[in-house]
């Protein structure tokens, strides 16, 4: 039985895996970061690099994707079911501050740019939700790609700046006018890249409600989704 699917897209920072969590919590959802398995192959790329002995190099120039795949089903790369989400393994070990650091962050935008390193994960994140359970799923591609008949769509925005305050606040460090600046050249640069691509690129579905979080508090934009899809889940 397939369940119930929310897609949550958006550019990097926007909240996306926040808001996701909080709104699969109110809903007695799980939730499922896209992202992660993006991250987890990209982390599977540096260390097939590394064991080459060539882990300072963009892992791309060393192996190529079929090679990164299998050693990702090899060495079991997996979210597993944990509380209301999923955690991220690798190698039997949990991965989820490793693939959140910054060797993962400078290479991600390159391999979720291949076309056969979207389709295998499309593939894995499809099969999570056969398996039955209510999802809200965050991405970039959720509600245009890997979900099309999701039963609610959400594509949420936020000024550059905004997005910069808020990743540079997470990191619990002063969001000073240097590191304002230097964060929002980042953000651009991965949003240029994650929407330019050929595959999959960033964008709304056509039929997602766009959310502008600029000026919203977290608890209200949680509080808008939950809202919106209630009457959808027919829980009210
Ligand atoms: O949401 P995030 O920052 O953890 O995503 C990491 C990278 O993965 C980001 O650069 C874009 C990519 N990604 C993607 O292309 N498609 C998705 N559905 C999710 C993430």
């Amino acid at each position: 039985m397939k369940g119930g699917v929310i897609a949550i897209d958006g550019p990097s920072a926007s909240g996306k895996s926040t808001t996701a969590r909080a709104v699969a919590e109110s809903l007695g959802f799980a939730h499922l970061d896209s992202g992660a398995l993006y991250r987890g192959v990209t982390l599977v790329a540096l260390r097939e690099a590394a064991r080459r002995g060539r882990a300072h190099e963009s892992p791309l120039a060393v192996v190529g994707p079929e090679t990164i795949l299998r050693a990702a089903e090899d060495r079991g790369l997996m979210l597993q079911p944990d509380g209301a989400g999923f955690a991220a393994y690798l190698e039997g070990e949990p991965v989820d501050t490793e693939i959140r650091g910054p060797r993962v962050t400078g290479c991600v935008s390159a391999v979720s740019a291949v076309p056969v390193v979207r389709e295998w994960i499309n593939s894995r994140l499809r099969a999570m939700v056969r398996a039955g359970r209510d999802v809200v799923v965050d991405g970039r591609d959720i509600g245009t790609v890997v979900f099309p008949d999701a039963d609610l769509k959400v594509f949420l925005t936020a000024s550059p700046a905004a997005r910069a305050g808020r990743r540079i606040t997470q990191r619990g460090v002063d969001a000073d006018a240097a590191r304002l600046e230097a964060e929002a050249a980042a953000l651009a640069a991965r949003d240029h890249a994650d929407s330019s691509r050929v595959v999959a690129p960033l964008r709304p579905a056509e039929d997602a409600v766009l959310l502008d979080t600029t000026t919203l508090a977290f608890a209200e934009q949680v509080r808008r989704i939950v809202d919106l899809a209630r009457p959808v889940f027919g829980r009210n």
